[in-house]
């Protein structure tokens, strides 16, 4: 039977077609219509049904059973089998994974869904066959198309969108790779070979791991390198500074908040740093200031690797490598009760110790080599070099800021100085801290000056008693890093 003509709808200019014209339709002309009411539905039913199979590719009818009632030559042709070898067979014997059944037994159409035949890919729609009374006594599916060209805007769209998301997880991914592998771990002193000796191995098993050592001694760039030359390297690493976080926030940082934790809070549920490592590294950085409360609920998690979000009573599970620092003394600590004794040795597996510079200062002249390359790569200028002198100052110097200061005294000095060579008096202030009395600053005449020099010597100091670490500067005089760092070069410290 061709496909009947649509069923038209009268428009609003020929009068009764509610909302779009509010005259009232004559109630008189619809009353024969709504008479057949059951005669027209079954009408309906009986030209939508042909007008699908003839649209579709075909179309196939099933019973409760799911024995094959009707099937049209065109779907059995999709499908490579003659319709009478398969009427009345259950349909899983010629087509095992049919999910026909499944919408006899739930009762739920199945709108549409990309079916693969043995000979054809086909977009296939089902639906129940009910009773009057609701009950399911059959099913019927229409397949609409069996070459999905017709389907390519579509396709094309899913494509781009798939191909977008792919691009946005692997940035994500890129962005939680470690930044540092062994080899940015440079020296070759003793003390030096031996921490990426114990880091080589740490790398290849799972127990937790423990650096310590001395700020600015590399205990963040050697665990980057652990994670990276370990099997969890295409797993995220995830990074827990534990002292940069309110006390208040950090339970919610690493185990998440549950949708609507917080009344008023935000609603949505937040993964915590746990779940986010999930097959990768949990990087726990100062973990000496870790409250006591919370040290408790690591431990249970490290025993279980198992938690609930804050506000949840959803267990997660989870598979996460620990890797933590401090620079501070855990051992006595744990003596005077403010680290727990029983995480202290959960957490104390592989303990690698890094050497202060001082230690290592046979390692100088191969890190000023490195740094000096690194930091006029960041400035896109050529590294610089080191007059014997200047490095004889570096030499000398106690680095309490170990590598962390030694990068930014060479930092300054390059920032300082247009020379091809650096040399002493481009490191001021390890001048002083030498008791190589630096040049007094000429007297300075007009307010401007007045304040530029305090504000030199601000900055000095608080660089200096922050080890040179910047951030730490910056915060100590209550200033953010970018202005710091356009000071530190207005004032030429
Ligand atoms: N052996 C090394 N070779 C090259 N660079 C190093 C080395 N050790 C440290 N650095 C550099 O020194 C800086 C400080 O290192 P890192 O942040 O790893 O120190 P840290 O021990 O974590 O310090 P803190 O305790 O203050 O957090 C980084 O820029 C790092 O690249
Ligand atoms: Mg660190």
């Amino acid at each position: 039977m061709p496909c009947p003509e649509p069923i038209r709808t009268p428009s609003a200019g020929e009068g009764g077609y509610p909302g779009a014209n509010l005259r009232k339709p004559e109630v008189t002309k619809l009353r024969p219509i709504f008479k057949d009411f059951t005669l027209l539905k079954q009408k309906a039913s009986q030209q939508l049904f042909d007008c699908l199979d003839q649209l579709a590719e075909g179309c196939l009818v099933v019973d409760q059973d799911v024995r094959v009632v009707m099937i049209s030559d065109r779907y059995a042709a999709n499908l490579g089998v003659k319709p009478e070898d398969v009427l009345g067979r259950e349909i899983e014997t010629f087509l095992p994974n049919s999910l026909m059944r499944q919408v006899v037994v739930t009762g739920k159409p199945i709108l549409l869904e990309i079916f693969e035949t043995p000979t054809h890919t086909l977009v296939v729609s089902r639906m129940p066959i009910r009773e009057e009374d609701g009950q399911v006594v059959g099913a019927m599916a229409f397949a609409l198309y069996s070459d999905l060209e017709a389907l390519k805007p579509f396709m094309d769209r899913f494509s781009q969108l798939q191909a977008d998301l792919d691009h946005a997880h692997r940035k994500l991914a890129e962005a939680r790779r470690s930044k540092y592998t062994f080899s940015s771990y440079i020296g070759n002193s003793p003390g030096t070979m031996e921490a990426k000796r114990l880091a080589r191995r740490a790398a290849l098993v799972h127990a937790p791991v423990m650096l310590l050592g001395e700020t600015g001694t590399g205990k963040e760039l050697l665990a980057h390198a652990i994670h990276a030359g370990g099997p969890r390297v295409e797993r995220p690493f995830v990074t827990v500074n534990v002292a940069a976080i309110p006390e208040a926030l950090l339970e919610a940082e690493f185990f998440g908040v549950a949708p609507g934790a917080y009344t008023g809070a935000d609603r949505k549920p937040r993964p915590g740093k746990f779940e986010v490592a999930d097959g990768g590294t949990l990087f726990l950085d100062e973990l000496a200031d870790m409250p006591l409360a919370l040290q408790a609920k690591l431990l249970r998690v490290l025993q279980d690797q198992e938690f609930e979000p804050l506000g949840s009573n959803r267990v997660i599970r989870v598979d996460v490598r620990i890797i933590a620092a401090t620079s501070r003394d855990l051992e006595a600590m744990v003596a005077e009760g403010l680290f727990r004794k029983d995480l202290f040795y959960r957490l104390n597996v592989l303990t690698i110790p890094l050497p202060s510079l001082r230690e290592r200062i046979s390692d100088l002249d191969l890190l000023c080599e490195h740094l000096l390359e690194k930091i006029g790569h960041a400035f896109g200028t050529v590294g610089r070099d080191l007059s014997p002198a200047a490095f004889d100052l570096l030499r000398r110097h106690p680095w309490p800021g170990n590598v962390r200061e030694l990068e930014n005294a060479l930092e300054r000095a390059m920032l300082n100085s247009d020379a091809d060579t650096l040399v002493p008096a481009d490191f001021p202030g390890l001048q002083r801290s030498a008791r190589v009395p630096a040049p007094a600053p000429p007297r300075p005449a007009t307010l401007a000056g007045v304040e530029e020099e305090a504000g030199r010597r601000a900055l000095a100091a608080a660089l200096e008693a922050s080890h040179g670490n910047r951030a730490e500067a910056a915060r100590r005089l209550g200033i953010g890093r970018t202005t710091f760092y356009r000071r530190l070069r207005r004032n030429r410290v």
